[in-house]
């Protein structure tokens, strides 16, 4: 099977494309390198470094690969940027997507396999944990973006017959996070952490958060690839974890000592928040699988050898 990713040289993105070639399929990879690093691409993977804007260039890589899956992980991912930058977040995230979509239609793609956000789209959740019903309600640009592409997604289907599945992610933490990003609480506390230096904690740090281990988040798309047709699937762990419980078990993994600084809670970001991912389980065949201490442990011990060399 040839599978074309996205965001392959991001975090998730690049884990994914491990998994899929461990598996034994064909892999490219289209990123810009806004945000992803090269060296994070797998070496079986073929390169092409295209804007997904620019669709005369992804136009090419269609040409020249003839995928039969496009995995999308490309995105502007940030939320504050998306409240202070609202037109890009939805140029890349929208305008983007749509180019993918329409080529993919054009050159004959079976499957299209979209990474949602679980943890924007819902908005303050009126009941826990969060199913696929509940109302979608997204308090940020990001939410917004990252949904409408759903819609997009499911017309295509209805429209031309591409078959896709949605994955709505929870909060992914493994390695290859970026520990400098503005999310992805686990990298930057344990990067601050490691080198002695004091995390913030925005809000009371009894906010919540449904972490999930990156490695599960890929066995959730090797899944996708023949199952779960034409769904919209929560990935998350089901369970959730304060922010200062994170903080708590990083420092006793890195031997931690000091405590916290507090500022003010962000806007644009919900106070509780866990997912229902039966629907996932049985539609997919998948059980999140990684214990939170467990993959923290690994988490760190990537970012140990990458900030401290
Ligand atoms: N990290 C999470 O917890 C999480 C949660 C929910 C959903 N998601 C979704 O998963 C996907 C991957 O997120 P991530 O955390 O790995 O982020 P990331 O920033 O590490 O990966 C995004 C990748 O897209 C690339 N990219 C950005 N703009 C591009 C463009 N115009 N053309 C081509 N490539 C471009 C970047 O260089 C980067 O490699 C995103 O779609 C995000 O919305 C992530």
């Amino acid at each position: 099977m040839r599978i074309l990713v996205t965001g392959g040289a991001g975090f998730i993105g690049s884990n994914v494309v491990d998994g899929y070639i461990e598996t034994g399929y064909s892999v490219c990879v289209v990123d810009n390198l806004s945000k992803g690093r090269r060296k994070n691409i797998h070496p079986k993977a073929r390169f092409y470094e295209v804007d997904i804007l620019n669709r005369h260039a992804l136009e090419e890589v269609f040409i020249k690969e003839r995928p039969e899956v496009v995995n999308h992980h490309s995105a502007q991912v940030d939320v504050r940027r998306s409240l202070s930058e609202p037109l890009f977040d939805m140029s890349l995230n929208i305008e983007g997507s749509l180019n993918l979509l329409e080529l993919s239609v054009k050159y004959g793609v079976k499957r299209f396999i979209y990474a949602s956000s679980g943890g924007a789209i819902y908005g303050e959740p009126r009941f826990l944990p969060l199913t696929e019903e509940h109302p979608i309600e997204p308090i940020s640009h990001y939410g917004v973006s990252k949904h409408t592409v759903e819609h997009y997604v499911e017309l295509y289907r209805h429209n031309y017959g591409l078959n896709y599945v949605v994955l709505r992610y929870s909060n992914v933490y493994g390695p290859r996070q970026d520990p400098y990003g503005e999310a992805g609480v686990v990298a930057i506390f344990a990067n601050l952490m490691l080198k002695g230096e004091t995390p913030v904690i925005f809000g009371d740090g009894g906010q919540t958060r449904d972490f999930i281990y990156v490695k599960d988040v890929v066995d959730a798309n090797i899944a996708a690839l023949n199952k779960g047709t034409n769904l919209c699937l929560n990935i998350g762990s089901g369970k959730e974890t304060s922010v200062r419980e994170v903080f708590e078990s990083i420092a006793q993994i890195v031997g931690f000592k000091g405590s916290p600084k507090f500022q003010p809670a962000r806007k644009g970001e919900v106070s509780r928040i866990y997912h229902d991912v039966s629907r996932a389980s049985s539609a997919l065949k998948w059980t999140p699988k990684t214990p939170f201490k467990e993959g923290l442990r690994r988490a760190v011990e990537q970012i140990k050898k990458e900030v401290l060399v």
